[in-house]
């Protein structure tokens, strides 16, 4: 039986990447093979795209390309092959953080984002994603704590705002797979919540 394909959004700071141990956890308590893995990057080719992507500035299309040309190696060495044998993949994003940053954030069209779509991602297409939801205040404090900020991580508040939009307006085009969690709640509160969304599915 095909895995299923499991994606966490959010906000730079909105802190995704500390519950993807617990997700990875209650699925292994099940027997379920898990395969973690992120964008962009998750293959050879993608970590050397993720390098450029962090740190050579460029023009917003040229990044959006990018973002899909990692995305495209991804689904075909990593992804597809995974969910065949049925393994569980958890992806620390995927297209939603296109549609946030690159049409939210940086202003590309959204009718070009949906031909990249359509075109990298074929019939493929998350069965669950978490969307940690925190204010852009909690986000930039967040962040202020944290290592040297990369290209993404120095834009103004106001970039974050339209993140922030683009990404509740895309939970609400797609309401059967989005799930948004609080993530400004307790580490312990969230915890339950995820135990609660992954038997869900
Ligand atoms: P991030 O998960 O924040 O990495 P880390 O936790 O190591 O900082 O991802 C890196 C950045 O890439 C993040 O700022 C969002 C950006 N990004 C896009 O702009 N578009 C995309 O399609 C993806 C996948 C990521």
């Amino acid at each position: 039986m095909r895995g299923k394909f499991i994606t966490l959004e959010g906000m730079d700071g909105a802190g995704k990447s500390t519950h993807i141990p617990t997700i990875t956890q209650i699925l292994q308590v099940r027997g379920l093979e898990v395969l973690v893995t992120r964008e962009p990057g998750g293959t050879e080719l993608g970590e050397r795209l993720r390098e450029l992507l962090l740190h050579q500035p460029m023009h917003p299309e040229t990044e959006t390309l990018l973002m899909f040309a990692a995305r495209r190696e991804h689904i075909a060495q990593v992804i597809r092959p995974a969910l065949m044998r049925g393994a569980w993949v958890i992806s620390d994003r995927f297209t939603d953080a296109s549609f946030a940053y690159q049409c939210g954030g940086r202003g590309v069209s959204y009718d070009k984002m949906r031909v990249l779509e359509s075109w990298v991602q074929e019939d493929l297409q998350p069965d669950l994603t978490l969307l940690f939801d925190v204010s852009v205040e909690v986000s930039t404090q967040r962040l202020a704590a944290a290592r040297d900020p990369d290209r993404f991580e120095r834009e103004n508040a106001d970039f974050f705002s339209r993140i922030r939009a683009a990404y509740l307006a895309r939970a609400n085009e797609n309401p059967h797979r989005f799930r948004i969690i609080d993530g400004s709640q307790p580490i312990k509160i969230i915890k339950q919540l995820l135990e609660e969304v992954i038997s869900s599915i």
